[in-house]
């Protein structure tokens, strides 16, 4: 959450950051902000909002310089207001911050009694105004920034720029990503590689604890320590430059259409002339007698599918956790466990502390979107899911993709364990390989969906329900929809309904039911009844058998037979076409829905 970019740069900086700026717009759009230092003069210009509100201050008011820093902000302290805009200056300082100063209160009470008082709501002016006090004393920069750090607590990206000097830039990180790349006579500090592709073509990761002090041709990477330290120098992606909506209206819908061909890839990155292919170091499932799986939002449901599949396939316990409270609960991790973090980003804060509490415990796999993540860095197994670049910020691609890996990693699992015979494995195999084009199909019935989405548009409540590893797909629907049509949806486990929910059932309440045809097709038509019988308006997600078995539904949308075990991925579809084409009908942001942001690096 927040981006953040920095540049000493060769000519007029400011059209480098709004630009950089554009392409971390994912991570937060409240407010936007730089700063530059032009001729030793530092200045900046905020605006409240996305970032085209800052491209019209920079018209009206353009801020020369070739050195600057820029942010876009995802509000953690104070509202999204001009004041909290970054970047934040005390007197000679400006920074940018991606992150959260956990201890900033204790330190602008310190602060405030040195009368170095605060005027905005956020922690990170504190940062600010500890470096101006440094300052004060009479440290260098460098001393002062070095100073500033040792005080702070919680989970920081910084750049810092300072009046007077024209060719230095100063960037830290724990907790949050950062890298930096010095290229040709100019310097770079961004958020990911995303802000930098158009700028360079190697990058260093800043780790755990660095910080680093850039000119135009130099740069020292110090430790938490302060030691000086090297660290390697990575090729940036061509996948990382590429941002092109490609005729769609919006990123959700070119991700959705996407998905056929990237399933596809990923498929035939680890299924091989019809047999499994995994990293050669990746873990034997037969030294393993649990699984924990943990992640955020749609990456977590992800994982609950996985346990279905896992639980059935390899006969392993699975537990499945949001890294949000796996991190605190601190549960025991006996031996024979593997632990298994699933994230598009993986910068989730929340997946990452947990991956942390495990490191060292038990075997870490990382399913993850983006290679060189924090995520995937500290894991012992990477299995990319090879979603290609995902930008909208309701995640679609990223899901199908991560499921298809967890099915082959279940398919894994079950054969290191020996609970498949091998002509099952090849049936799965067989099946897997064939969902991109049964995914291609269920895109055919977009038209059907829209029109339905139209009817759903007018509720205020809507419904989910699945059974067995449908119901993960329930709630995956009820996020996807509310997530970006504002709607209130929850989904439930079918047979939970009535111990509660059901009281919510009446005429005004559309009651979405995912229903391939499987064993527990006639349980779930018993609970869609039960819906009916009180008013509730259903919607049918179902195949041809299931559907020609019911009437009396609101509305029905007839999806490809698929095997049952491996049906979630292919309802992902609808969940994601109801989702998108009710946010369009009320008119809501789809690709940037407020208060959300792509990637959280805060907890
Ligand atoms: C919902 C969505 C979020 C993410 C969650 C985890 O559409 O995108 O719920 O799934 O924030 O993010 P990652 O997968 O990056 O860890």
């Amino acid at each position: 959450m927040c981006g953040i970019v920095g540049v000493l740069g060769k000519h007029e900086v400011s059209p480098l950051l709004v630009e950089a700026l554009k392409r971390l717009e994912y991570r937060g759009y409240d407010s936007a902000g730089i700063a530059t230092v032009d001729d030793g003069h530092l200045d900046r210009r905020r605006a409240v909002g996305k970032l085209i509100n800052l491209s019209d201050t920079l018209v009206r008011d353009p801020l020369p310089g070739k050195s600057g820093i820029g942010h876009t902000r995802w509000a953690t302290h104070g509202a999204p207001t001009e004041v909290n805009a970054h970047p934040h200056r005390a007197g000679p300082v400006a920074v940018v911050h991606n992150g959260i100063i956990e201890n900033f209160e204790t330190l602008r009470a310190e602060l405030k009694a040195q009368n170095f008082g605060a005027e905005t709501d956020t922690d990170t002016e504190t940062i600010a105004l500890l470096a101006q006090s440094y300052l004060e004393d009479g440290a260098t920069p460098d001393e002062a920034v070095a100073q500033t750090l040792q005080r702070l607590e919680g989970a920081f990206a910084l750049a810092f720029l300072f009046d007077g000097y024209d060719d230095l830039m100063i960037a830290a990180r724990r907790g949050s990503p950062l890298a930096i790349s010095l290229d040709d006579g100019e310097a770079y500090v961004g958020s990911d590689a995303i802000a930098l592709a158009p700028m360079t073509d190697h990058l260093t990761y800043l780790e755990e604890g660095d910080w680093a002090v850039l000119t135009r041709n130099s740069v020292q990477i110090y430790d938490a320590h302060n030691q000086p330290v090297e660290r390697p120098s990575e090729p940036i992606t061509p996948e990382a430059g590429r941002v092109e909506k490609g005729g769609h209206r919006h990123w959700m819908a070119k991700e959705i259409a996407e998905q056929p061909a990237v399933l596809d890839q990923a498929l035939q990155h680890y299924i091989r002339d019809a047999d499994l292919v995994m990293p050669n170091d990746a873990v034997d499932f037969a030294k393993v007698n649990r699984v924990v799986m943990v992640a955020c939002g749609t990456a977590y449901y992800a994982c609950h599918v996985a346990k279905y599949w896992i639980e059935r396939l390899a006969n392993l316990p699975v537990e499945v956790d949001v890294a949000s409270e796996f991190r605190y609960r601190e549960p025991p991790i006996p031996e024979g466990t593997l632990a298994v973090f699933v994230s598009q980003s993986g910068e989730t804060a929340d997946t990452l502390a947990a991956l942390n509490y495990c490191k060292g415990k038990c075997p870490i796999v990382a399913v993850v979107n983006v290679e060189g993540s924090s995520i995937a860095r500290a894991a012992d197994v990477v299995l990319p899911i090879l979603a290609g670049r995902e930008i909208g910020v309701a995640s679609t691609k990223a899901f199908t993709c991560q499921l298809a890996v967890l099915a082959v990693l279940a398919l894994k699992a079950a054969r290191d364990r020996g609970t498949l015979t091998g002509e099952q494995m090849d049936a799965h195999l067989d099946t897997l390989t064939r969902i991109p084009a049964l995914i291609a199909q269920a895109l055919n019935i977009e038209d059907e969906l829209r029109d339905i989405a139209r009817d759903l548009s007018e509720a205020r409540d809507i419904l989910f329900l699945g059974r067995g590893a449908m119901y993960p797909l329930a709630l995956e629907g009820a996020l996807k929809l509310k997530e970006i049509s504002y709607i209130h949806a929850e989904g439930y486990a079918s047979g939970e309904l009535k111990h509660g929910p059901i009281a919510l059932v009446d005429d005004s309440v559309p009651v979405i039911v995912f229903a391939p045809t499987d064993p527990l097709f006639g349980k779930t038509v018993s609970n869609m009844q039960e819906v009916m019988a009180r008013g509730g308006k259903v919607v049918l997600v179902s195949d041809t058998q299931g559907l020609s078995s019911q009437r009396a539904t609101w509305h029905t949308a007839q999806m490809p037979d698929v095997a049952e075990l491996w049906a979630p991925i292919l309802y992902a579809v609808p969940a994601q076409l109801l989702a998108y084409h009710t946010a369009i009908a009320k008119g809501t942001d789809v690709d940037q829905p407020r208060n959300l942001a792509k990637s959280v690096t805060v907890e």
